[in-house]
């Protein structure tokens, strides 16, 4: 009888559900392994949890290494819970991401045995992120093996970095992202060490006092611009001139815009409610292919850009646009998927909630002189009413979706079994509700799914992003 603590060895399998790997015990229970273990490896676990089919464990010890295996860069690599899949080989990533999307199609969605294509890999595999949001702490996490004398020392009552995984009031203190190109972390160290030598508070998620809240980085990578957004409690006028000040000795023209975002509100989220521009024109402009996208610090744009095109390029394809279609973008976020099909459709109506990316996507399409695509501001979950609104030569041949992880609103999924669309392109950043949306949206032969193309931009993480066509039966 296996008890709860127990350490077992065995080897493990494959990929599981979530972030977990799987093994078999002699007697062929199931055992999932939480931690970095990779396929192939042999590892030594601890039992957690005991379920009559299967048993959930944690790794505590490699034994014998996998083929699959590589050493991690990062010294956060473990702690951070950012890049958990560091220690796997890239093939081997996307081997296990195009396993998740399928494993998900047909656990979730039934769809078994569902066609998806070998997932498109990202050029680039480290330092590929165009966004990067830090987080002050006043509660700095400590590993068992950092409590030794001389890190005690250090003041734990400051950190710059990312929230341990499932604790939203302890900071991993970051000194290099290995996702993040290397002025972001030149930026990271300038503003650390600034906060730190000028004696600034850290906002406390419970007291609800302290200046320094969140330190938010966007590169353009084809416009080369760098923006940098300090998220704080209040505005210092004369403080922020002395850190733009340094901020420019280091960066020179290669900073081109600063902005101190300002909120009161009792939340982690990296955003102001005022924001007081204090260098360049507070946007930065990235180029993807032959179009420019205005980027202001709390829009959405993909954070990979150089894979944002394969994506998009994917999005064009499944929509399989004449030039004669009217196309809904829905969840367009600054429009980039809206002025990628432009050209290709007859008229692009896109969809948004958030203020910010909506004025920049308004923009963006006067930028590009894309005279067929307008925006609406509007909560998918009205879609319905929406789009009753429109006169009849604006509703949609097509309709793009994009969501954020939770996938589509109910009433959305509703709407457009009722509206019937030719085609429905789903772009997804979440395998389980693209199962989950697809099985509504295709119950009794509403729409037919067709191969899904996973579009991996997020290397060295458990995320992947995939592109669906559903075709009306
Ligand atoms: C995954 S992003 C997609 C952005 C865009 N398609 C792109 O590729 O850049 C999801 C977008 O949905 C927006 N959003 C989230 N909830 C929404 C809602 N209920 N109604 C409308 N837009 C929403 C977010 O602000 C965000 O811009």
């Amino acid at each position: 009888m296996i008890k709860k603590g127990q350490f077992i060895d065995l080897e493990i399998l494959d990929a599981g559900e979530g972030e977990s790997c799987f093994g078999k015990l002699d007697d062929g229970m199931s055992v999932f392994v939480a931690g970095p273990v990779a396929v192939g490896d042999r590892v030594e676990a601890s039992v957690t949890k005991i379920k009559r089919n299967y048993l959930e464990a944690r790794f505590t010890r490699l034994l014998t290494p996998s083929p699959a295996r590589v050493a991690p860069p990062c010294a956060h690599f473990g702690i951070c819970g950012g890049c958990k899949w560091q220690h796997v080989r890239y093939a081997e990533q996307l081997r296990i991401k195009r396993k998740i999307v399928a494993d998900a199609l047909a656990h979730i969605g039934g769809f078994a045995e569902h066609p998806v294509r070998e997932a498109i890999p990202s050029p680039i595999e480290y330092a590929y992120r165009n966004k990067i949001e830090f987080s002050f702490g006043d509660r700095r996490f400590l590993l068992p093996e950092e409590m030794d004398a001389a890190e005690l020392d250090k003041p734990r009552d400051y950190a710059l970095g990312f929230h341990v995984p499932g604790r939203f009031d302890k900071i991993v203190d970051i000194d290099r992202c290995h996702i993040a190109p290397p002025e972001m972390n030149d930026a990271l160290a300038l503003v650390k060490d600034f906060g730190r030598a000028r004696g600034l508070t850290v906002y406390n998620t419970r007291t609800h006092e302290g200046y320094l809240r969140n330190l938010v980085l966007r590169k353009s990578f084809a416009g080369d611009e760098f923006m940098v957004y300090l998220v704080t409690s209040s505005h210092e006028a004369p403080l922020i001139r002395d850190l733009d000040a340094q901020l420019a000795a280091h960066f020179g023209g290669r900073l081109t815009t600063f902005v101190n975002g300002v909120t009161a509100r009792k939340n982690t989220v990296a955003r102001g409610d005022q924001e007081f521009i204090i260098r360049g024109p507070g946007r930065i402009v990235e180029r993807l292919g032959t179009l420019r996208f205005a980027i202001s610090p709390t829009s959405f744009f993909q954070t990979n850009s150089i894979q944002a095109e394969r994506l998009y390029d994917e999005t064009l394809s499944a929509a399989a646009l004449t030039g004669a279609e009217v196309v809904h973008d829905l969840y367009c976020g600054t429009g980039s998927i809206s002025l990628w099909i432009a050209s290709r459709a007859r008229l692009v109506i896109g969809c948004e909630l958030e203020a910010s990316s909506l004025r920049d996507a308004e923009a963006n399409a006067r930028e590009n002189g894309a005279g067929n695509v307008r925006f609406i501001s509007l909560d998918l979950k009205h879609y319905a009413q929406a789009v009753r609104s429109l006169p009849a030569e604006e509703r949609p041949d097509v309709v793009i979706v994009d969501p954020p992880r939770a996938g589509l609103h109910p009433d959305l999924v509703a709407e457009l079994r009722a509206l019937r669309p030719a085609r429905i392109v789903y772009v997804s950043c979440n395998p389980a509700s693209l199962a989950r949306d697809a099985k509504a949206l295709c119950a009794d032969g509403c729409f037919r799914l067709g191969p899904v193309q996973p579009v991996d931009l997020f290397p060295h993480t458990a995320h992947i992003e995939s592109v669906a066509a559903l075709e009306r039966e």
